[in-house]
């Protein structure tokens, strides 16, 4: 059974999987794959305040990690105009050890609220779009890169798969931002977004990045996570549980 029949076959037999229907479903930007380039190591990192030291980027670079994911507060520039956080996204990328790493180190990777916009910020931020560029200037996209002309930053990877034995890593990473709304974190585009990429993932190791935490309870204090915004986790978790008890059935694969 592929993982769209199964769709279908969920929602006729009434296991609560009620937001999907295959007809409706919306690619988005389109899955980048690397076939040649296989992952053994993966790091990843955030909450980089870039007024402080930059020390240890070496240390990961000693890793010799085949792929850098950023997953958000890459830099910190609160309540600053998009002229002022390309400076300060500039001020990460002329530092030498970041340089130098950035150099070596091939890099994807989401935002979250203070390179954004500001500490809990949310789709309303007026300079978003801004911000969306002087994000892409920071990843140092091309001109022509599909995140420079759509709304949002999600976005996903295949790598591997060249050779016979090779495991394909299928990287999904969300915008937690850019759609946020009231109860709503990701808008419902990036929700059949996501439908579409899991349920015809052609990954043998599916990995899916979030600026915020998934399963912590723990919140308050300002701190966010998706166990304040129960219903999109919950349906997250009825998506990750579609997708488990199909693995490797897609038809692509
Ligand atoms: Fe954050």
């Amino acid at each position: 059974m592929d993982r769209r029949f199964f769709v279908k076959s969920s929602m006729a037999f009434g296991l609560g999987i009620s937001h999907y229907s295959f007809g409706s479903l919306i690619t988005g930007p389109s899955r980048r794959t690397y076939a040649a380039q296989s992952l053994n190591r993966i790091c990843l990192g955030s909450c980089n305040d870039q007024d402080l030291s930059q020390e240890f980027w070496p240390k990961i670079a000693q890793r010799n990690p085949d792929l850098w994911v950023w997953l958000g507060d890459n830099i910190y520039a609160d309540y600053a105009s998009p002229e002022e956080r390309q400076v300060e996204y500039f001020a990460l990328q002329r530092n030498r050890y970041y340089e130098s790493f950035a150099e070596t180190v091939p890099m994807v990777g989401i935002w979250d609220d203070h390179d954004f916009a500001y500490d809990n910020s949310d789709g309303n931020y007026q300079d978003k779009d801004q911000s969306q560029e002087a994000f892409c200037n920071f990843l140092r996209l091309p001109s022509q890169h599909i995140l420079r002309s759509s709304q949002g930053i999600y976005q996903s990877f295949v790598y591997g798969g060249a050779g016979a034995m090779d495991r394909r890593v299928h990287l999904i990473l969300l915008d937690l931002r850019y759609f946020k709304e009231g109860d709503h974190l990701l808008g419902e585009g990036q929700w059949q977004w996501l439908a579409n990429e899991l349920l015809t993932s052609p990954g043998d190791l599916i990995m899916i990045g979030s600026s915020i935490a998934v399963l912590s309870e723990f919140t308050g204090f300002g701190l966010e996570g998706w166990a304040s915004y129960k219903a999109e986790r919950q349906r997250l978790f009825e998506l990750l549980e579609l997708c488990r008890v199909t693995p490797n059935k897609c038809p692509t694969h």
